[in-house]
């Protein structure tokens, strides 16, 4: 058995597989556009292993996604690939629209396809489990997308946490452009029953996240002496998940997920964005002190806020922990320790990126 990720070069889903490979013996082929967030400096580790098979390419290409589809076979696809940072969103929505929806719609059609043209159930029937089977069929084919919990809107100060059960209230290009292809995909299985699976997660930090974001940018920043740019009072809150335990949840869903559900996957740590740049600064002055002894965080500078910016972000993971028995394994403050070593311990991935020699490292060493 094989499963298809998309998006499988960028943060979050080069973790996935990155841990799925070391995790068991099934086979994954990663299709991912290498756009600016893509890179296979993070997937170095899997150069020439037998059980990945890397393959550049966009999710709304529909022939070769159908020609993956026919020639791997995979029980199930794991949808990661999309444009996923709010503030290019805002000064250009158009690549949003693209890849997020439209590539996203024909992701499915693609999918819808191959799926109905697998044989007929019969492990149900079984009473095997779906990862026992030898070869997919139409009830243990899964396909799960993997989302935001952004979709939801901005939460006031004392609002409960975002539950499934949430009305959608996207508020930025990105937000949106989420919210529309969750809607896709809840219609591919309401309309034409497509196995689907649907989680909603907050912020994610961890190894190889590209330093756009919040916690990484922070982190390159500081050990260049550059400025720490915190938007507007500081004071907008995020619910930190690990990345890795992301992925587990992932796993979990993809194992046990009921047909059609959404899951919200959080780590119940809701900060304010200082509190967050004040503790990356204060874990650097411990682990990387500065020659002079000044601290890391007389280098945070406020800056103009972001348009439109969402106050509160903050996720209710019951339903996951009830059902599925999921619960995040990292604390916040284990997590950031981790992460912010990860980038003392990865130099030459951080310069990388930061000089964009990791694109020209894509075509010399990873040519597929
Ligand atoms: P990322 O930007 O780091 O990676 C996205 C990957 O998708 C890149 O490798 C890119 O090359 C690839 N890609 C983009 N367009 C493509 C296309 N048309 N066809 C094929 N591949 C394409 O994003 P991430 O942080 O790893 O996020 C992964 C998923 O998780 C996204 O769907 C995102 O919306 C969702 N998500 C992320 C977070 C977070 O905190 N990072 C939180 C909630 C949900
Ligand atoms: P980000 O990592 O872009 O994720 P998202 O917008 O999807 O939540 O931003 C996290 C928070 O940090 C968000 O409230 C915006 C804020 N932020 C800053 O204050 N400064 C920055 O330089 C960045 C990139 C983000």
């Amino acid at each position: 058995m094989t499963i298809l990720v998309t998006g499988g070069a960028g943060f979050i889903g080069g973790n996935f597989v990155l841990d799925w490979i070391a995790g068991c013996d099934e086979p994954v082929v990663n299709l991912d556009k290498l756009t600016y967030a893509g890179n296979l400096q993070t997937l170095a580790s899997l150069q020439g292993h037998p059980r990945h098979t890397f393959v550049q390419g966009d999710i709304g290409d529909r022939a070769l996604v159908e020609r993956l589809l026919a020639q791997h076979q995979p029980r199930a696809v794991i949808n990661f690939a999309a444009e996923s940072h709010v503030d290019r969103s805002i000064h250009g929505p158009g690549d949003f629209i693209e890849t997020n929806i439209v590539g996203t719609y024909k992701l499915l059609e693609a999918v819808r396809g191959y799926w109905s043209g697998l044989p007929d159930g019969g492990i149900r029937a079984q009473g095997r489990a779906p990862t026992e089977s030898q070869s997919p069929t139409k009830d243990s084919f899964r396909f799960l997308h993997v989302s935001t919990d952004e979709v939801y809107g901005s939460l006031a100060p004392t609002d409960p946490a975002f539950a499934e059960t949430n009305r959608y209230e996207p508020n930025s290009p990105y937000s949106a452009s989420k919210a529309a292809s969750d809607h896709l995909v809840r219609a591919w299985h309401h309309t034409y029953g497509l196995p689907v699976l649907t989680t909603n997660c907050s912020n994610n930090y961890g190894p190889y996240h590209f330093p756009e974001k919040l916690i990484p940018l922070m982190i390159v920043n500081a050990l260049a002496g550059k400025h720490l740019p915190v938007y507007g009072d500081g004071m907008q809150i995020r619910d930190w998940l690990y990345v890795k335990d992301h992925c587990s949840a992932i796993r979990r869903v993809l194992e046990a997920g009921r047909l059609g559900e959404t899951y919200n996957v959080g780590g119940w740590n809701e900060k304010p964005n200082i509190e967050i740049v004040k503790t990356v600064c204060a874990l650097l002055d411990e682990l990387r002190p500065k020659a002079d002894g000044s601290s890391y965080a007389g280098q945070i500078s406020y800056v103009t806020d972001r348009p439109g910016h969402d106050r509160r972000y903050a996720i209710d993971a019951r339903k996951i922990e009830r059902e599925l028995g999921w619960k995040p394994a990292e604390t916040f403050e284990s997590g950031i320790r981790k992460t912010v070593q990860w980038y003392l311990d990865n130099p030459e991935w951080v310069a990388n990126v930061q000089s964009g020699a990791y694109r020209e490292w894509v075509s010399k060493q990873y040519a597929p």
